[in-house]
């Protein structure tokens, strides 16, 4: 039996905690096998809070020995819990003293304290640290770590924790120690420790005040000579959150350290952010524009959680969104403050709102729907979702929108003021930012705006326009609408802050303004038009909202044209492609094959792609069309397999009817001088990417191989990974015979770079299925003697790019794909549930599935869920699947 099993935890049951621990002493003997941890707490009663006995979670420990005062004391372990009752009274701090052992080199999990090529790593977030020692394993209990490392000095020669580093030296048998003391009160899952063969590239900044801090990279040796843009990231962060939120470092020394296992992408331990090498680690020969990018946000957002997240912490795990929707905000305005110019803030906003919609909105539709601050879970890894993370970022964005830039940074200054050093809910920090701009619709709306945080659902706003010719005005009427999600079936309105502005026929702009919906329904009224306008709704999407207008090509057209507002333009093109795409996939008479797009969209895209005022990044975006995870989710009914034939059809007419615009933009975009991932530079790689990749297709229907040879060529000569792999890239989406060879050589240039060797299983994994090939390959990659499910990357590389990634070949009508990813979650379960149960939410949206796929998956979903000992984490996941 698995211990702690299905207890669902509830937001409404939180109880402050019966005792507070003020210091921890650790004491680490590092071995793999079975390290030895002496934890040393001063503890005492919550005045506030009735007698009871102390409850210590621990998971995974051998228990030698506890200590109260120095003296044995009675105990009792109870799922997975060390109960004291026989503790000294009243309020007096006293010692307890707690022995352990574990075994890091068996921690499969990842969470805890485990080895990963041969250095010792911790995940604490969310309930980790209970793996490392019994303790009150909760963010609301604060204290203050002492923490000593002892290991072999040979294997292990840097000896990490939080804070400052105040004694180390040699002990007997080549063993050495090192004695951190980290002087800020903090909850148990920030706590780190780290030793292993590292090395480090060094900055030292001087702060505004003039204060000298220590920065720090670790990785591998040999892995040094990708450092310089996660150092050149962590100083602009610095700089960014001095200069934006007036919010200093407060660290000497802040340290970030690489591991190439890792349950997600990076973690904000106080002062030793432990990061995923794929976030840490690039060149211009192994690292893409995107890695880069990537590299940069995250970083930012791990630096950024230093102050909110580290200084003002979560209650309790409900809150999570407190923390990650509001540093998710705060690393999206940092990556465009970064990119400068009005254009580039725009593509930063456009490439978010895309993850919203794919990811947010289906989740948000879905079994493991759940409010930005949940209401219950079963295992709480479960509930770092695009919900909370990205529409928290959205919630906390309309914050900013409702009561302006300057308000919402006053807002953040009396939020510190007020919670500094504290655990702290949501409401706390709404309240902080509305009682900063007591005038402010924000404030004015406070209750109602709250809804954000409880309601699930993505809300529909309809929006429809009238024109009286008479009296000249034009009346647009809004109204709201949220459907049931689970165990919320009604939905009251929320505050929706919709930027407007309307359009002349020609484009000019006629009126621009903000308007705020809060009831249900409200029609708003523009006098002295003479004509019918364009609305131009939602600009820079201003709300997480779906928006239901009935738009003609005509306006669509204007928008896409003229609209001063990118994002809307973007959007309109956006609209124009998914009302093809819909129309094609529901009209079955006609195959994909014989699909013809109207001349007008096509010359629309061509004068975009010509543009001289655009610039490449924004074009790139124009002219990829909606992912098929998008447009399945406008549909009622999905066979993913026609969407993906429909929608290659649409790129390969594209690629034709566009070929001698495309050769242009190829050779335009092709020379960017020496390699810098800057937001010009990397969108003209893009573009040229594109390009690339739309003059293979073209290929494919004419036979012709001058392209393919050119990309072959790129992919030969290319100075950087963007070029290389996007040369790659398009031999493998266009199909054609000399993708194999490409992907050869491929493999052997970088057989020991860990992080291209996942894009290499990825792309393969992820390609087109033309006649159900992929299954195979995919089969054949796990048996690829680089293949490891222990590795998470690795996994998510092959499994996930398959399963989640590549729905035109997941969704197959044989099941196989089902039994596939049913195969995998149960293995990985015995691995890795946290990733098991990311895994597991690949089949999420079956409800949705066309018969007879939707039998078959329901059958796999229910075939995972029938096995025995599942952990928490993929039974909460599956069992929701399975809920009506
Ligand atoms: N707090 C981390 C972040 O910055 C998330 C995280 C990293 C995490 N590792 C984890 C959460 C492991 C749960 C489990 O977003
Ligand atoms: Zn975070």
């Amino acid at each position: 039996m698995r211990e702690g099993q299905s207890k669902v935890i509830l937001r409404a049951d939180y109880q402050p905690p019966a005792y507070w621990i003020d210091t921890v002493e650790l004491a680490f003997d590092l071995d793999p096998g079975k390290t030895r941890v002496l934890n040393r707490m001063k503890v005492r009663r919550n005045p506030d809070v009735t007698a009871q006995p102390l409850r210590l979670d621990g998971e995974e420990l051998n228990l030698a020995r506890v200590l109260v005062n120095g003296q044995g004391t009675s105990f009792k372990l109870e799922d997975s819990q060390l109960v004291l009752e026989n503790l000294p009274e009243g309020h007096e701090p006293f010692d307890l003293e707690i022995f352990t052992t574990c075994a890091p080199a068996k921690n499969t999990k990842l969470m805890g304290l485990y080895v990963s090529n041969d250095s010792f790593f911790t995940q604490c977030e969310a309930e980790g640290f209970r793996r490392i020692t019994y303790f009150l394993d909760r963010p609301d209990v604060m204290a203050s770590y002492t923490v000593t490392l002892r290991a072999d000095k040979a294997r292990y020669p840097v000896l990490l924790s939080n804070g400052n580093l105040v004694e180390q030296g040699a002990l007997e048998d080549g063993r050495h120690f090192a004695k951190w003391v980290d002087p800020f009160r903090k909850p148990s899952y920030l706590f780190a420790l780290v030793a292993g063969q590292l090395v480090c590239r060094e900055q030292r900044i001087a702060a505004r005040n003039g204060k000298e801090h220590l920065l720090q990279v670790y990785v591998r040796p040999g892995d040094l000579d990708k450092t310089e843009h996660a150092m050149n990231s962590l100083m602009a962060s610095v700089a960014w959150d001095e200069a934006r939120f007036k919010l200093p470092l407060d660290l000497e020394r802040f340290m970030i350290v690489a591991t190439s296992d890792f349950n997600m992408g990076a973690m904000e331990n106080k002062g030793l952010n432990i990061f995923n090498t794929k976030y840490v680690l690039a060149n211009q020969a192994t690292a893409t524009d995107t890695d880069y990018s990537n590299i940069e946000s995250v970083v930012g957002h791990e630096y950024f959680h230093n102050w909110t997240g580290n200084r003002v912490t979560c209650r309790d795990w409900f809150q999570l969104s407190l923390k990650e929707g509001l540093t998710v905000f705060r690393d999206q305005e940092f990556s465009q403050d970064l990119a400068g110019a009005d254009s580039a803030r725009a593509v930063k906003r456009i490439e978010d709102v895309r993850v919203l919609r794919t990811a947010q909105f289906p989740e948000d539709a879905g079994p493991m729907a759940h409010p930005v601050r949940p209401d219950q879970y079963l295992e709480i890894n479960n509930f770092y979702t695009v919900t909370v993370y990205e529409k928290g970022a959205e919630v906390v964005r309309m914050m900013q929108t409702l009561v302006g830039r300057e308000g919402f940074a006053k807002g953040m200054s009396l939020y510190f003021e007020r919670h500094d050093g504290h655990a702290v809910t949501c409401d706390d920090f709404v309240q902080a930012i509305a009682d900063a701009n007591p005038e402010s619709p924000l404030a004015q709306k406070l209750d109602q705006f709250k809804r954000w945080y409880s309601q699930a659902g993505t809300p529909r706003l309809k929006a429809a326009g009238h024109f009286d010719p008479v009296s000249g005005i034009y009346s647009l009427a809004l109204s709201q609408s949220c459907a049931p999600t689970p165990g919320q079936a009604e939905k009251l309105p929320f505050v929706i802050p919709i930027a407007l502005g309307l359009l002349d026929a020609n484009g000019n702009e006629l009126t621009t303004g903000m308007h705020v919906l809060t009831d249900a329904t409200e029609t708003l009224t523009f006098p002295g038009l003479t004509a019918a306008p364009v609305p131009s709704l939602l600009r820079g999407f201003s709300a997480p909202v779906v928006l239901d207008y009935l738009y003609t090509d005509t306006e669509l057209l204007t928008l896409l044209a003229h609209d001063a507002d990118p994002f809307n333009r973007w959007e309109a093109g956006q609209r124009l492609a998914t009302q093809r795409a819909l129309g094609h996939i529901r009209n079955e008479s006609v195959a994909p094959a014989d699909i013809r797009l109207d001349h007008a969209f096509i010359e629309a895209m061509r004068v975009i792609l010509r543009s001289d005022k655009l610039d490449a990044a924004f074009k790139e975006l124009v002219l990829t069309l909606p992912a098929e995870t998008y447009i399945a989710e406008q549909l009622d009914v999905v066979d993913p397999q026609r969407i993906h034939a429909v929608r290659e059809a649409m790129r390969e007419q594209l690629a034709q009817a566009l070929f001698s615009d495309w050769a242009w933009a190829f050779e335009a975009h092709s020379e960017n001088g020496a390699y810098s991932p800057d937001a010009v530079s990397s969108g003209r790689r893009a573009l040229a990417g594109l390009a690339l990749t739309h003059l293979c297709l073209a290929a494919r229907s004419s036979g012709d191989s001058v392209w393919p040879g050119k990309a072959l060529q790129r992919f030969k000569d290319a100075s950087n990974m963007t070029d290389r792999f996007n040369a790659l890239a398009a031999l493998v989406t266009s199909g054609h015979a000399l993708a194999a060879q490409a992907l050869q050589r491929f493999h052997a240039m970088f057989k020991d770079e860990a992080l291209v060797l996942d894009k290499w299983f990825a792309l393969q994994a992820g390609a087109p299925d033309r006649g159900g090939n992929i299954l195979p390959v995919v089969k054949q990659l796990m048996n690829h003697a680089d293949f490891t499910l222990r590795n998470p990357n690795r996994a998510r590389s092959v499994i996930f790019s398959y399963c989640s990634g590549n729905p035109g070949a997941f969704h197959r009508a044989d099941a196989a794909g089902y039994v596939y990813w049913s195969d995998r979650v149960i293995e990985l379960d015995t691995v890795n549930p946290q990733v098991a149960a990311r895994l597991a939410r690949a089949l999420d949206r079956w409800k949705k599935l066309a018969e007879p796929l939707r039998g078959a998956a329901r059958e796999a979903i229910a075939r995972v869920a029938a096995k025995p000992d599942l952990s928490n984490d993929v039974r909460e996941v599956v069992s929701r699947a399975l809920a009506d």
